[in-house]
């Protein structure tokens, strides 16, 4: 795997640095709701800080705006970085997506952002899938450093690509097979157990693309209609009664998965088991989150909702690493070559 050059060996004294950050939080009524990623990007901030960089200039993108939108503007994400961190040589720009050369990677707009430092730091992991102008065209523009999350999200998910020890369990969830079919193609070889839930279940069960068994739900709660407040029963999986929707894991298989995962050595989690976020189809989510959490094992969690669930239930710190990135994680467990890392050149 290619190894980029880290900002520890960067010579930052005196210096203006660009740094490439993910900021791209969730926003309610114009505040930041989940500050995690964050405070995710402080460590690097701080060493260029205690390093004594002359400014820190952070850029990163958020939501995927159409054009110079204002209610994607950084301003909310920048009082919580600025409440974080209250130093004047940071300064944040404007939501790079607002200029439509970022997406297209378009060389111009990297000039524009290379302007900013005479060095640039890439830390945003959660984006480094992604060839655009603030990724990939700006680190050939200056020299070109990881920060210290992308490095350790290289390092920790890394792992899972190296020996594991096992038995190395898998757990897949979420709605999309064609988002996680990759990591599956390529790790599922070498994982001892393989434990699909959520919606993914159903399309692997009707149709099982992959070259290996997996394990999927025997029992589900169901629903009769797509809604919170729907009628629920429990049934066995065979026995789901027409029109009737399969909206959790059901208890015997919260006890199967529960199981496969208190004897695992290593774990890859990602994707919820069912609608998490209405709580009559929480239950298994939440089983699969404790089981990881009170595991030993080595356990890593990617994604969005995987993490969202843990870090509600309080579990964030009881894994061994809780990834920032949803589609990045993801394509590196694919075991392709992320953009944004091959751009900054090795040590
Ligand atoms: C993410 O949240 O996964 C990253 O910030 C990338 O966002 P994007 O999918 O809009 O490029």
């Amino acid at each position: 795997m290619h190894k980029p050059r880290s900002v520890r060996d960067a010579d930052v004294g005196g210096k203006r640095v660009l740094v490439r950050a993910d900021l791209n939080v969730p926003l309610e009524r114009g505040r930041v709701a989940d500050d995690t990623r964050i405070r995710a990007s402080l460590p690097t901030l701080r060493l260029l800080l205690e390093r004594d960089a002359a400014r820190v200039a952070v850029c990163s993108h958020l939501g995927r705006p159409k054009g110079h939108d204002p209610a994607f503007s950084m301003r909310p994400v920048e009082e919580r970085l600025r409440e974080l961190l209250p130093d004047d040589r940071v300064e944040m720009l404007e939501n790079t997506r607002f200029n439509p050369g970022e997406t297209k990677n378009d060389p111009g707009y990297a000039r524009e952002l290379a302007g900013h430092g005479e060095l640039y730091v890439d830390d945003a992991f959660g984006s480094a899938h992604r060839a655009h102008a603030s990724t990939e065209a700006v680190a050939h523009l200056l020299p070109a450093y990881a920060g210290l999350l992308l490095e350790r999200e290289l390092t920790e998910l890394g792992k899972l690509l190296g020996d594991v020890e096992h038995p190395f369990v898998l757990i897949s969830g979420g709605a999309k097979v064609e988002d996680k079919l990759g990591v599956l193609q390529n790790l599922g070889g070498k994982a001892d157990t393989v434990l699909v839930g959520g919606k993914m279940a159903e399309q692997i069960r009707s149709d099982n693309p992959l070259p290996f068994p997996v394990v999927l739900p025997t029992d589900v709660v169901a629903a009769n209609e797509f809604a919170e407040d729907a009628q629920t029963k429990v049934t066995p999986y065979d026995d789901l009664p027409d029109g009737w929707l399969g909206l959790d894991i059901g208890p015997e298989t919260r006890e199967l998965f529960g199981g496969h995962i208190a004897a695992a050595r290593t774990i890859f989690w990602n994707g919820p088991m069912g609608v998490f976020e209405w709580p009559p189809f929480a239950a298994g989510t939440k089983a699969v989150a404790e089981a990881v959490a009170g595991s030993d094992a080595y356990s890593v969690v990617g994604g969005a909702d995987s993490a969202r669930a843990l870090t509600e239930l309080g579990l964030d710190d009881d894994v061994s690493w809780l990834s920032t990135g949803g589609g990045a994680a993801l394509e590196l467990l694919e075991g392709k070559e992320l953009p944004g890392v091959a751009a900054i050149p090795e040590a």
